[in-house]
């Protein structure tokens, strides 16, 4: 029996081993738009554009959203090129103030221009990338960066790769191209382009959503109300663009008063940042719209990361700064009053928020994981960024008590999404199991 089994077992692993073998030396991807993608994401998370050691994913990380935080700046080595200002001795002054960096995840930027470094730069939190199909496009031409206006030239996505390499990428406050970091060269705008627009949703999604939890449900119907919430109309779908009634708008800029916060962070800790005046040079005082599906894995909020919990955000709109904000009075005048927002209806809906973020991470999962194609991903951050997905459906779960039933599963998923990663042979084993264990967890939250 013994010797049965053995040989049994024998057989099975040699013909995984020549199944697998099969797989490695599969070509690359032939389709051209796939090839694109996996050329824009070696150059997103390895190319240092022959500058000061930082790639886009030094602060578009794949396993933290494609965003940093304070949390995730602090499990940095102090070799990471993203503290080059506190290393780099060219890099000292008026290129970063390292402590907002590493307390608030403050990232310095020159958006009026790099004339007078010293007095003209705004401190902001850094977006994520994700949904960018959703979130860019405006009647008036694309809108990206916190304030709409973070590119140079037309604003699109494509300008934004050159504008970051200026801005973030040099060696010296001089800035020269050639000399203290290279421009990219088109073929790389466009492949850096088909990646980011390849991450994340592409679509928003059509609530209402038949939501199992009673309280997710809730927040959705406040979320809706054009009485009640009003977050529909700037955030229509809990998406970027917006809608007061006569057509979707797109991606739009307002004033929401953020600027007007009291107490602040960085001012609390002794900074003085000057003002941030949003969008245009000089600035009309608006920001661009972000998308809520993926808020609440994504904090700090706000441009400048003034706000450090979801139900906090939440709350901002209940607040005297939004509702004496221009936009907050254009709401009043056109609806009948401000934004009124009760303890517990600031949570419903910010546990809305969260349970629409863990769905979209499990379906970002799970595409990820039916997709992971190991060849052309040497730093496995197809792997990463679906063990990061799952183990943010658990915690942006489990921070407001929400369906204590969906996090086994969840937990099976991350263990055997580990285990795949890891894998030789039975890779195709545990992404199926992984998998399915998603699915399983949502079914525990929508219908
Ligand atoms: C030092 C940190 C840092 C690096 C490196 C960096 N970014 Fe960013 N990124 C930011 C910050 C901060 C913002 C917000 C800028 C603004 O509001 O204008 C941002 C915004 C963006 C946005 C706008 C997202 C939106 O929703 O509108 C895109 C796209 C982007 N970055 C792409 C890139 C690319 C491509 C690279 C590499 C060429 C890169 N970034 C490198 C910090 C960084
Ligand atoms: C008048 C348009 C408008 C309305 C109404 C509105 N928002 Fe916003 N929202 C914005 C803008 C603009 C920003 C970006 C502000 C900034 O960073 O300065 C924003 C940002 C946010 C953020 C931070 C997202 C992030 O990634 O940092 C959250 C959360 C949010 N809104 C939730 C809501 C909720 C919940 C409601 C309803 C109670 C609501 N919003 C109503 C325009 C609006």
């Amino acid at each position: 029996m013994r010797t049965q089994a053995m040989c049994g077992r024998a057989a099975m692993l040699a013909a995984i081993a020549a199944l697998v073998a099969a797989c490695e030396t599969m070509p690359p991807p032939t389709d051209p738009q796939a090839a694109l993608i996996a050329k824009g994401r070696r150059i997103f998370f390895n190319e240092t554009f022959a500058g000061n050691g930082r790639t886009c994913g030094t602060c578009h990380p794949a396993d933290n959203n494609f965003t940093i935080d304070a949390a995730f700046i602090a499990r940095l080595p102090a070799s990471d090129p993203l503290f080059v200002a506190e290393f780099v001795p060219a890099l000292a002054k008026n290129f970063e103030n390292p402590r907002l960096m590493r307390a608030f995840g403050l990232i310095l930027e020159n958006l009026d221009g790099f004339d007078d470094l010293a007095n003209r730069f705004v401190m902001r939190g850094v977006p994520h990338t994700l949904a960018l199909r959703t979130s860019v496009a405006s009647p008036a031409g694309p809108r990206t960066g916190w304030s709409g206006d973070g590119a140079p030239g037309d604003g699109s996505l494509r300008s934004f790769a050159t504008g970051a390499v200026i801005q973030h990428f040099t060696k010296t406050l001089a800035r020269v191209p050639g000399v203290d970091f290279r421009l990219p060269t088109d073929e790389e705008l466009d492949a850096l382009e088909a990646f980011q627009l390849s991450l994340g949703r592409k679509e928003d999604p059509k609530l209402p959503l038949p939501l199992k939890s009673a309280v997710a449900k809730r927040g959705q119907e406040l979320f809706l109300d054009r009485k009640v919430g009003k977050c529909n109309f700037c955030h229509v779908n809990a998406g970027a663009s917006a809608d007061f009634g006569g057509g979707n708008l797109g991606n739009q800029n307002f004033d929401t008063g953020v600027e007007n916060l009291p107490d602040r962070p960085p001012r609390l800790a002794g900074e003085k940042p000057p003002r941030d005046d949003g969008f245009g040079t000089p600035g009309d005082g608006t920001f661009n719209t972000p998308p809520l599906v993926e808020a609440a894995d994504t904090g700090p909020f706000f441009h400048d990361n003034s706000v450090a919990t979801l139900e906090a955000a939440v709350a901002f709109y209940d607040g005297e700064s939004f509702n004496n904000s221009p936009a907050g009075k254009a709401l009043a005048g056109a609806t009948g009053s401000g934004i009124k927002l009760d303890a517990t209806q600031t949570q419903a809906i910010a546990s809305f928020l969260r349970v629409l973020n863990a769905l979209e991470n499990i379906r970002s999962g799970i595409e990820l994981l039916e997709s992971a194609a190991p060849h052309d991903d040497p730093t496995q951050s197809v792997f990463k960024q679906a063990i990061g997905d799952v183990g943010d459906a658990i915690r942006v779960l489990r921070e407001a008590d929400l369906h204590p039933e969906a996090l086994a599963p969840l937990e099976n998923a991350r263990r055997f999404a580990r285990r795949a990663q890891q894998a030789l042979f039975t890779r195709a084993y545990w992404l199926q199991q992984a998998v399915a264990a998603l699915k399983q967890a949502r079914a525990a939250l929508v219908e």
